[in-house]
């Protein structure tokens, strides 16, 4: 490897990453040139002189990174010295099977705790000590040393053993072929089908590095509202070529597969999945995907939800479906996917009860390929659920966890909200099957009933977009979902900091005032959208702003009246025993809590409840005050937010600082918005005034009542 190693004298600046315009293409692997000379030499030793044993396309890829990095560390000044041998070096990159005897006799039987994905950072007398069993391991590995420098930490006490707590950690793109994302408001499709398999885009590697350096290892590059071409030779082999793309990099491929494909690319007469025709066919295609892509993850699948089509066409549990691609991928290793977002469109009992009622009888009827993929609440992805109440009722069947990083119930890509901590309230949500303690967390790390297949899944936020993902800051929640996949109790402040001070800087004050906004924003976004356990109240189809008022059409499980059910007396859904008893399918440890209107947490009041409007509640205030402050209190966070931020101007780099300037800008006036309109639509209901304090709104109702944008992007 060319060294290049400036005898001249380096010069440093301390703002140099200041002034440097920054688009934000390079994400958190920023590796932005360090701050003064002292930081320099500190971490120049150790970026120096590195040693790799082996020799691997992975092994090539770390050699690469390290170069990128120190290009950005030093500003081109510095380049790292790779060697076979350990003599004199301070970075070791060492297969743990590799390490010199003596060593690993030092080292002693904690060697062994490193697992198949994990790693172990050792400071051993003055060297740093990469090593794994896996050179996917020390992929990860040096991307953790890299995170070390990057967010300033001393490498002498270093000693951090990891292993991810989920198997399978994937992110699962909802982009169709024709490059629309559904539900993605970064741009377009990143996978460009049209140039594939022969053009490899760098965006695809720059994909793949960033997604290693989180530790997602799988991703299913296809729209859960599949299109059967997918599974055809002509688009196999872009599959193929992605899949050799990010290999390397430990990420496999992973496609869905939509349950009637044997009827639409072979004219079968039925994808009756206990059929012999239609089991074989499922075979032959998936040996025909491993022809391709020997290290095929295995399916995704989205059945009998929202017009897609499943077992319940031929009279057939969900188990059927299932099983039948799993018998398919079994030989070859591969698993399924099945999704738990299963509903009926008649609304035979409330929507949020179907997925339990249908899955639950069926636990243990799963072949053990299978895994179940559930929602973090049982709804839809609103800004506040309750966590979904399969995660503990299923001991005999593995589920995985499906959060959605793209924020299409969230403000889509404009504002600024921090994903972690809805993310965090639902991991550690208590299950109690197995007594107090028994979170979220460990029913998907798969120790609280002993899964042997583990997973988790974030539907991307990533498009065209220079910066990936809208919203600089939504970035974060890709990072985030990365680090609670590899460990579901991770601390959430610590994420946030770290991905700050990669992604923008270390100034301390940069990184409090900013990880503050983070840790705050969720629950300003709650205020202003759905307080007091609101939800499913945002507009129609495209679901951008306010649309309380939505009701009719075709599906009523699709309207704000269905779940709101506003009236002169009262609001909110009844899920108690008096109600549709939605309640039962949680422990009874809840029912006590969440069952009783006094005693509920209002986040998730009028989730489970009706409440009139004159209701007293614990604040002192009744229902419509304490509504109508709530979301004046939202708006009050937002503009708090956006001040907060004015103040970091000159602590980043400015291209930086006023894209997330100009976003507030939409961020408070959608606030206001929301504010105004729901308040002006439930007081027709109320009929009482605003309380002292919130603020007379811009509009009539009827304003806000027509507005229409078009094309708002999505759908
Ligand atoms: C939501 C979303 C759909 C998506 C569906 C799913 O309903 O609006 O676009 O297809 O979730 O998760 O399958």
């Amino acid at each position: 490897m060319s060294i290049k190693k400036s005898g001249a004298t380096i010069v440093f600046f301390i703002l140099i990453s200041v002034g440097y315009a920054n688009d934000g293409y390079k994400l958190w692997l920023q590796y932005l040139p360090f701050e003064n000379k002292a930081v320099s030499d500190y971490y120049r030793d150790y970026l120096e002189n590195i040693s790799i044993s082996g020799e691997s396309p992975t092994l090539d890829i770390i050699q690469k990174e390290l170069i990128i990095a120190s290009e950005g560390f030093f500003d081109q000044q510095v380049l790292p010295e790779f060697s076979k041998t350990t003599d004199s070096n301070l970075t070791w990159i060492i297969r743990s099977e590799d390490l010199p005897e003596e060593i690993k006799g030092k080292l002693g039987t904690k060697l062994s705790e490193v697992k198949e994905e994990g790693y172990w950072l050792k400071s051993y007398q003055g060297k740093i000590i990469i090593t794994a069993k896996t050179d996917i391991g020390l992929l990860y590995g040096t991307f953790a040393f890299l995170k070390a420098i990057q967010t300033r930490e001393k490498l002498e006490n270093l000693d951090r053993l990891e292993n991810p707590k989920i198997q399978k950690r994937l992110l699962n793109h909802w982009d169709n072929l024709n490059r629309t994302v559904e539900r993605g408001y970064a741009g377009f499709s990143i996978w460009n089908w049209h140039r594939l398999p022969n053009h490899i885009d760098q965006q695809y590697i720059d994909y793949a590095r960033a997604n290693a350096s989180i530790g997602i290892n799988g991703t299913s590059i296809f729209n859960v509202n599949s299109n059967a071409l997918i599974l055809t030779p002509e688009y196999l082999a872009k599959a193929k070529a992605l899949a050799d793309a990010f290999r390397p990099y430990g990420i496999k491929i992973y496609l869905t597969a939509r349950f009637n494909a044997p009827m639409i690319l072979d004219s079968l007469p039925t994808a009756d999945p206990l059929d012999p025709d239609v089991q074989i066919w499922w075979k032959k295609k998936t040996e025909e995907i491993y022809s391709y892509i020997p290290d095929f993850g295995g399916f995704l699948v989205k059945a009998d939800s929202e017009g897609q089509p499943g077992p319940h066409n031929y009279g057939r549990t969900q188990a059927d479906g299932a099983n039948m691609l799993a018998d398919a991928v079994k030989p070859f290793g591969g698993i399924v996917m099945w999704r738990a977002f299963v509903y009926n469109e008649k609304t035979p009992t409330d929507r949020i009860r179907q997925a339990y009622d249908e899955f639950k009888p069926l636990d243990g009827k799963f072949r053990d390929n299978v895994i179940v993929q559930v929602k973090n609440g049982p709804l839809d992805f609103q800004p506040r659920e309750p966590f979904h109440p399969l995660f503990g009722a299923m001991p005999k069947t593995p589920l995985m966890m499906e959060f959605q990083i793209t924020k299409e119930y969230l403000g889509q890509e404009t504002h600024w909200v921090n994903l972690a901590t809805m993310w965090r309230e639902i991991l550690q949500s208590d299950t109690y099957a197995k007594g107090k303690g028994s979170t979220v967390s460990k029913v998907i790390d798969g120790s609280l009933h002993g899964y042997k297949l583990t997973g988790i899944a974030g539907v991307a936020n990533i498009g065209t977009d220079r910066n990936w993902t809208g919203h600089q800051t939504a970035q974060a929640d890709w990072y985030a979902f990365g680090k609670l996949a590899w460990n579901p109790d991770s601390n959430i402040d610590e994420i946030a900091e770290n991905w700050l001070k990669m992604t923008f800087s270390n100034d301390v004050d940069f990184v409090a005032t900013s990880k503050e906004i983070m840790l705050q924003s969720h629950e300003i976004l709650v205020n202003y959208m759905t307080p007091l356990g609101l939800h499913h109240i945002m507009a129609r189809s495209h679901h951008w702003g306010p649309g309380p008022w939505v009701t009719g059409g075709g599906r009523e499980d699709w309207t704000a009246t269905y779940y709101h059910k506003a009236s002169e007396e009262e609001i909110g859904f009844d899920r108690t025993e008096k109600g549709s008893n939605a309640l039962a399918q949680y422990a009874p440890e809840w029912k006590k809590t969440w069952g009783d209107a006094d005693k509920i947490p209002l986040e998730y009041l009028l989730w489970f409840h009706r409440v009139s409007w004159d209701k007293k509640l614990s604040t002192g205030n009744n229902l419509w005050t304490e509504m109508a402050l709530r979301y004046q209190k939202g708006v009050e966070g937002a503009r708090w937010m956006q001040s907060q931020w004015a103040k970091m101007e000159g602590k980043i780099d400015q291209e930086r600082y006023e894209h997330i300037s100009s976003f507030f800008k939409i961020q408070v006036s959608e606030a206001e918005w929301w504010r105004d309109s729901c308040l002006l639509y439930f007081q027709q209901f109320s009929k009482m005034p605003l309380p002292p304090g919130v603020e007379k709104p811009k509009h009539v109702l009827k304003y806000y009542l027509n507005f229409k944008r078009n094309f708002v992007p999505g759908i």
